[in-house]
């Protein structure tokens, strides 16, 4: 059989196929940042009818809206009725977020694409979402995590990244760090998985 060739073009063909890997039917999932709505689609899309929830979260009403919009556009009113959508930052998750069994926890950092680039994620406040994260994920959940380090912010966050989540204990997270070595400045992908 002829198989698609590259099989992964970019960091997100790369964490779109392990986010397939990790969903579960009923599984619960968040879009730390959802931007233009892109991946709270693809979080919705990969488990379809299955799926039990996904909640949205983005400083931006701007974004939030265009999440709205998209999946409005794409989807079953049904599916649509599984979205939770809250403008807000990811410092703190919103009530929902701690009661549901959330098994992914995505993040693709830095500024929305055609927006305000002064208003990209921060290295801080990013490291405080991710050590929320790390509590909320349920075994053998994970968190994805996409940076930039090809701008200022977007390199200081990745370096912050990989000095916590080198840290954590072996025993119960799997950390691993996907790079393409031969592009220039390229995004990056975290994978962090915790232990069944
Ligand atoms: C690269 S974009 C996300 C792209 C998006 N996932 C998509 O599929 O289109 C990054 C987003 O992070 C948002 N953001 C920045 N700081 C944030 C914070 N503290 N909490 C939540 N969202 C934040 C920005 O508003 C921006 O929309």
């Amino acid at each position: 059989m002829q198989r698609d060739f590259p099989l992964f073009q970019s960091h997100l063909d790369l964490a779109h196929a392990y986010w397939k890997q990790i969903l579960q039917p009923g599984d619960w999932a968040i879009d730390a940042t959802c931007g233009n709505g892109n991946d709270t689609l693809k979080l919705v899309e990969i488990l379809g009818s299955a799926l039990g929830g996904v909640i949205g979260i983005d400083l931006q009403q701007e974004a939030i809206e265009k999440t709205h919009e998209l999946l409005s556009s794409k989807l079953s009113k049904e599916s649509l009725g599984k979205v939770h959508l809250f403008t807000q930052s990811h410092a703190s998750f919103p009530d929902i977020a701690l009661k549901a069994p959330v098994r992914l926890i995505v993040y693709n950092l830095g500024y929305l694409p055609r927006g305000d680039k002064n208003l990209t994620t921060l290295t801080q406040t990013t490291l405080e979402s991710v050590t929320r994260s790390l509590e909320r994920i349920v075994p053998g959940g994970a968190i994805s995590i996409t940076c930039y380090p090809g701008h200022e912010e977007g390199a200081k966050e990745e370096i912050a990244l990989l000095k916590m989540i080198s840290s954590l204990s072996s025993d119960t997270w799997i950390a691993c760090h996907h790079r393409f070595i031969n592009r220039e400045k390229a995004p990056s992908l975290l994978l962090i998985q915790k232990n069944r």
